[in-house]
């Protein structure tokens, strides 16, 4: 569904921030993409989206190059990005014009967005959130808010960009529940990886501008027990 084969890309007047990075992303994918504060996750998911231009390297979406201004609008449409800053995918003043209106600039007719978006809004929990004003919403409403105005548009693969930050333990399981019942591919970044290891099915590292697809991470948690368990106390390694 991806490809992105020796893409290097640095920003004006800064050293390079990808590398020769060669990834693939195939129909039915989980990925999750760790990978320090900078290595350029973001980076790369705006190149996805045609939304900053390689200096070298090529794109393939769908199985066709993907180049110029015209490929890209179509990239978008079947594509959700999740911004990692929800304030930079939330401009409408009220969340039900927000989720709408993707599906509206798919063509669909207002009474059948609105019903999109009513729907999408349940599914994340947010039924009468939906003559909220969108920029008084909290951090974590927010982020939701954003995912819906994403999965409105029913794309076919998702990038999202740190889903999970801000929200608390109940939120993030109902976003667990329902990234794991979405029949859809994804790369998903995020620093938490006990988030990761519940909803991807492959884990890799961004590192030096590459993402290490030969080096498959395999999270795992431990769990112990010991008599003074309750109390705090501290293991060294
Ligand atoms: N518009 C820009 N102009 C110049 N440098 C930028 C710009 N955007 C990002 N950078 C730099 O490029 C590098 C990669 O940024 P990027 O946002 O892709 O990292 P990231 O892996 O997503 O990090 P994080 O985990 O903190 O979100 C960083 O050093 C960042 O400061
Ligand atoms: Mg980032």
């Amino acid at each position: 569904m991806i490809r992105l084969e020796d893409i290097s890309f640095a920003y004006p007047g800064s050293p390079k921030i990808l590398d020769g990075l060669d990834f693939e992303l195939h129909q039915g994918d989980r990925i999750g993409l760790l990978g320090h504060n900078g290595s350029g996750k973001t980076t790369m998911f705006h190149i996805i989206m045609g939304l900053l231009k390689p200096d070298s390297g090529k794109i393939e979406i769908f199985g066709k190059p993907a180049v110029s201004e015209k490929d890209f609008t179509l990239v978008r449409q079947r594509i959700g990005l999740l911004f990692q800053d929800a304030d930079d995918q939330l401009f409408c003043p009220t969340v039900l014009e927000d989720v709408a209106f993707g599906p509206l600039n798919l063509g669909k007719s207002e009474e059948e967005a609105v019903e999109i978006a009513r729907k999408t809004l349940d599914r994340l929990g947010l039924s009468g959130f939906e003559n909220r004003i969108t920029c008084k919403l909290s951090g974590g409403e927010k982020r939701l808010a954003a995912l819906a105005t994403v999965l409105a548009m029913e794309p076919s693969v998702l990038l999202l960009d740190e889903p999970s930050a801000g929200l608390d333990r109940n939120t993030k399981e109902k976003l667990v529940a329902v990234l794991s019942e979405l029949d859809l591919s994804y790369i998903l970044i995020s620093h938490e990886s006990d988030f990761l290891s519940d909803i991807a099915t492959t884990i890799y590292a961004m590192e030096d501008g590459k993402i290490l697809t030969d080096k498959e991470l395999h999270l795992h948690r431990h769990i112990h027990a010991h008599p003074l368990g309750t109390h705090p106390h501290s293991h060294k390694p």
